[in-house]
């Protein structure tokens, strides 16, 4: 249904529709989840103010590339969609908090010293740096609350299963580790080897963990789960040697965000270590690592993630 006759016969997934559709699921499910309301027996609603900066960090922009691997490996691990669903979409939203939290806080002064996001002036700019710090921390603690609903919805093996998934790849050995790294090296000339533990960290380690999380969602083989997991960490690392080679190439409007911050900040890039030419060349290196790890993945329904590792890599923004 997803597929259409491509050059040469090949089928070639359609992307759009398949993704418009758990689009729309997730950004109903983040507009319902991201409120003031009490949680069950707490009888506190949040400050207002709160949940209005919470909002503005999330909602109406992005990419979702995050929440769109927890679907893809998801539905490429389950055996059926409706099997672990629930917990899918929960985790799609709970790494996308995450991850719209790793943005507040890094465009802050201290960090990026960024006023332009996803099109918007930033959360500081617009809140106040206190809010923007807040914003991030409750978006951070909310994330762990949708992975551990007391519904019955997600079973607990999978909540806890989650949870440590997202810790892991969201702290001090994953995002949050990374982004220290990245503020240590400024002005610093770092090694291949220096630089691609610093992207593994700040931006792989997230999308690597995506991927791992969707797969929990579904009963996955250790050989899918394997394969699954070099494949979140090609497009992981791909992705951020992808942002580097768009902060020099692309307009701020296309980006939604200030291009050329890198080499104003003096951070080391994968453009400033190996030029434009090699980076471009890596990233596509990348993609086809990421393409064969599907390949040994023993999955029938690999489409969705094969295609977003294209658009991960031939992206515009
Ligand atoms: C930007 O991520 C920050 C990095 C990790 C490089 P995205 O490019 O996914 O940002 P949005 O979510 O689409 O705004
Ligand atoms: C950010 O990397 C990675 C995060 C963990 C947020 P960048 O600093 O390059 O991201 P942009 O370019 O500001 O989106
Ligand atoms: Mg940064
Ligand atoms: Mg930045
Ligand atoms: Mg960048």
């Amino acid at each position: 249904m997803m597929a259409a006759q491509g050059e040469g016969g090949a089928v070639a997934f359609q992307l759009e529709a398949w993704s418009r559709i758990r689009l729309e699921r997730v950004e109903r499910a983040l507009e319902l989840w991201i409120t003031a309301d009490a949680p069950a027996g707490s009888g506190h609603a949040a400050p207002a103010a709160l949940v209005e900066a919470m909002r503005y960090s999330v909602l109406d922009g992005g990419k979702r590339l995050r929440p769109l691997l927890v679907l893809a490996a998801h539905e490429a691990v389950a055996a059926s969609t409706e099997v672990g669903a629930a917990a899918a979409l929960r985790a799609a939203c709970a790494v996308e908090l995450i991850h719209a939290y790793s943005l507040v806080h890094d465009d802050m002064p201290c960090m990026d010293n960024d006023v332009l996001r996803r099109g918007k002036p930033t959360v500081h700019v617009r809140f106040g740096e206190a809010s923007a710090l807040l914003a991030g921390d409750a978006l951070q603690a909310l994330a762990f609350e949708l992975l551990t609903p007391e519904d019955g919805s997600v079973e607990c093996a999978t909540q806890a299963r989650l949870c440590s998934l997202l810790a892991r790849a969201a702290g001090s050995s994953g995002m949050a580790g990374g982004q220290a790294i990245d503020l240590a090296s400024v002005g610093h000339k770092l090694t291949e080897s220096e630089l691609r533990e610093m992207h593994q960290l700040k931006t792989g380690a997230l999308l690597q963990g995506s991927v791992l999380m969707g797969a929990h969602c579904g009963h996955p083989s250790a050989q899918a789960l394997a394969a699954l997991s070099d494949y979140g960490a090609a497009i992981g690392l791909a992705f951020q040697v992808v942002d580097d080679i768009l902060d020099v190439t692309a307009d701020s409007s296309t980006l939604g965000k200030t291009a050329g911050k890198d080499a104003d900040n003096d951070k080391p890039t994968y453009v400033s270590l190996m030029g434009l030419a090699r980076s471009q060349s890596y990233a596509q290196d990348l993609l086809a690592q990421a393409h064969q790890a599907l390949q040994r993945s023993g999955l029938a329904h690999t489409g969705a993630l094969s295609a977003l590792a294209d658009m991960v890599v031939n992206r515009a923004s």
